[in-house]
């Protein structure tokens, strides 16, 4: 990864970090960034270590080695309210909803505001809740919510606002999306390419971890191959196919330089085969 261009500071820079369970190496050796804004995705076969990954940049595993910075600075995150504090949140692979709470009640679940009934009895700040909840799906989403309805009544793609809209609530500038997708309709998925593109426009920076390759392509700036607990390559989305990325899924091997050979055949094809000629 020779990437000159990139100015700015990483938002998240994790360098040789390794982690082990028992004999198993989840993760060797795994050296990525995360730039400002950006949505990268993370793909790699069943046990490649992707939600290890995930888990280690929002403090439920801790690495065994190597460096995790935030912003440029080194740091320890110890749980998952040590990541929020930095600004990542998460939404979990099942989605847990509670199915007889409303829209409002999942999104603070577990935080809602309290306000004390006459100066003394501490009770949900049921008003504030409801309003956050339908500004944050609206501002962050572009979704219109009723925050009353109980969440069983909703659709797929609702549910799943629902579920991004609760890692929304602390406000997070990084939001880690692991399989978001695998439990949802078809209808329900291009929903959550919406949602990842809005969190994008709102200047959000994204992970995505998803096995739908398509979905993959359609929805991230770069892509991140994980392999038996390596990074294979991280490559542009608009430079790779979905062959390319199967073959480095499977093989653990990048794809042999491209750049250098496409320019290559680029410049003698030019030569003869001029049908898009828009002549300099
Ligand atoms: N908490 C854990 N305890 C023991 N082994 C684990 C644990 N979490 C993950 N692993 C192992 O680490 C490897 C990577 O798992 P994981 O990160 O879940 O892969 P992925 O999300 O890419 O499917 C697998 O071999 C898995 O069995
Ligand atoms: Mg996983």
């Amino acid at each position: 990864m020779t990437t000159s261009e990139s100015t700015t500071t990483p938002r998240i820079e994790v360098e040789n970090v390794q982690k082990r369970f028992g004999t198993v190496e989840a993760l060797s050796d795994v050296t990525m960034e995360l730039k400002d804004n950006e949505v990268l995705g993370l793909v790699g076969d069943n046990g490649a270590g992707k939600s290890t990954l995930i888990k280690t940049l929002v403090g439920i595993h801790q690495p065994d080695a190597g460096e995790i910075r935030f912003n440029g600075e080194p740091v320890t995150i110890d749980g998952p309210k040590d990541a929020r504090r930095l600004g990542i949140a998460t939404v979990y692979q099942d989605l847990a909803l509670v199915d007889e709470l409303s829209v409002a009640e999942n999104m603070f679940l577990g935080r809602a505001p309290v306000k004390k009934l006459a100066g003394i009895v501490p009770m949900v700040d049921r008003e504030t809740m409801n309003e956050e909840s339908e500004r944050i799906l609206r501002e962050r989403l572009n979704i219109n919510l009723n925050p009353d309805t109980p969440t069983e009544y909703l659709s797929g793609g609702e549910r799943q606002a629902v579920a991004i809209g609760r890692a929304l609530v602390t406000d997070p500038d990084i939001v880690l999306l692991d399989e978001p997708t695998s439990a949802l309709s078809k209808a329900a998925v291009e929903h959550v390419e919406n949602l990842v593109e809005q969190l994008q426009e709102n200047g959000h920076t994204v992970i995505i971890v998803d096995h739908n390759l398509e979905e993959i392509i359609s929805m991230t700036d770069r892509i991140a191959v994980l392999f038996q607990g390596r990074v294979v390559d991280t490559l542009e989305t608009d430079r790779v196919t979905r062959d390319d990325i199967v073959s480095m899924m499977v093989s653990g091997q990048s794809i042999d330089a491209p750049d250098d050979v496409d320019e290559q055949q680029v410049n003698q094809e030019s030569v003869t085969d001029s049908t898009n000629s828009s002549t300099a």
